[in-house]
């Protein structure tokens, strides 16, 4: 497992971590890297890749996903299981599904994704989005092996 962040202040910096955290919890080899230097090695071997970002807007309207030039840059990703998160403040608006695009257009089968409120960044929210989000990629990886 992996998770790749995009973090200005460091609150998705912490979500990428508690994510890390629950994965390792549940059985998964873990590594937790910024969008700026992603493990390569790790980005192989990995089954289920966790991208997130911070969301960009006027707060209440425009929100998109934070410096996503970032992960335009990230290399193709070829069939990879990606499961997307941000952190906002007001309103996440179309940030998790922006991404999601960003991330498709490489090549990355996206298995679901939320936004996580920054005042909700504890073992307990996150805990559930990655146990949820495991079991969305056994499906999917079910589905698509049949
Ligand atoms: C320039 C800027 C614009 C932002 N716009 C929004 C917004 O439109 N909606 C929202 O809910 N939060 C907005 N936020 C809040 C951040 O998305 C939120 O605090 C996030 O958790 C920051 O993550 P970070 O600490 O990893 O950078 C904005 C923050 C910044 C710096």
């Amino acid at each position: 497992m992996l998770v790749i962040y995009e973090s200005m202040g460091g609150n998705t910096k912490r979500a990428a971590e508690l994510i890390g955290g629950a994965s390792t919890f549940l059985g998964a080899e873990t590594t937790v890297c910024s969008v700026t230097s992603v493990d390569l090695h790790a980005l192989a071997e990995a089954d289920l890749v966790f991208v997130g970002s911070w969301t960009d807007g006027l707060f209440l309207f425009g929100q998109r996903p934070g410096r996503v030039g970032r992960f335009k840059k990230l290399p193709w990703l070829d069939g990879k299981h990606v499961s997307v998160f941000c952190t906002y403040a007001l309103k996440a608006g179309g940030t998790v599904g922006g991404l999601s695009k960003v991330l498709s257009r490489k090549g990355a089968v996206v298995v679901g994704g939320q936004a996580i409120k920054r005042t909700e960044l504890d073992a307990e929210h996150i805990g559930q989005f990655v146990a949820d989000q495991f079991e969305a990629f056994v499906q999917q990886a079910a589905t698509t092996a049949a």
